[in-house]
């Protein structure tokens, strides 16, 4: 079947102006927060490719300096859903060793991809260590993380959107939409 958009999206979940107002409160919240860091000290780590466009959109409201690094994971849903396997594709470049990290990551699903990056980066002694997470699908959480800052919550749905993908499509979309159920209902491989 061919994924154009009429055939693949289902509804609108979040508008461009929902999305942006959230976003502008999560940067107002966040800023607050960091009042007074200094530059060097703070970083924002992306979770590669799902946030690229929620951590741009972020880190231009912020009023705080910070620093901007991505990380890449890759999650194989059928795999992970079992055993919560996540495989590391691309580190950070900075050395967050005594830095305040931010992770911004677009949507908790099962956890597992935010619960390896506590693992790896809590190992690396920041200074802190928190989350800012624009999606959550409360129904579908299998392990216990910790999110510090999230933008909405969403039913159990396949999303595409503001990033965030199917089989590598639909990330430009400037809205989140939810997929025809019978796009997603195959076996699907993801990336991160
Ligand atoms: P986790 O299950 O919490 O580890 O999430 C793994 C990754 O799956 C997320 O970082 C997303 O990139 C991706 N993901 C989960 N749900 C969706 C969705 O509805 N749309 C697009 N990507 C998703
Ligand atoms: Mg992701």
């Amino acid at each position: 079947m061919e994924l154009s958009l009429p055939n693949s999206i289902d509804r609108v979940l979040l508008t461009e102006e929902q999305i942006q107002e959230r976003v502008q409160e999560l940067a107002e919240e966040v800023s607050a927060d960091y009042e007074g860091i200094e530059h060097v000290d703070f970083i924002l780590v992306g979770v590669l490719k799902g946030s690229f466009i929620f951590l741009s959109d972020l880190a231009r409201r912020l009023t705080v300096p910070h620093r901007v690094d991505f990380i890449a994971l890759s999650s194989y849903q059928e795999k992970a859903e079992a055993t919560g396997e996540v495989r590391l594709i691309m580190d950070t470049r900075v050395d967050i060793a005594g830095r305040h990290v931010l992770v911004v990551e677009d949507i908790l699903d099962t956890g597992y991809t935010l619960a390896y990056l506590e693992r790896l980066f809590g190992a690396r002694q920041p200074a802190s260590l928190r989350s800012c997470v624009l999606l959550s699908k409360p129904q579908r959480h299998r392990v216990e993380v910790q999110v510090d800052y999230l933008g909405f919550e969403i039913p159990d749905v396949w999303v595409v959107g503001y990033g965030l993908d199917y089989a590598d499509r639909f990330r430009t979309l400037p809205y989140i939409a939810s997929l025809k159920p019978r796009v997603y209902g195959g076996p699907s491989q993801g990336e991160a």
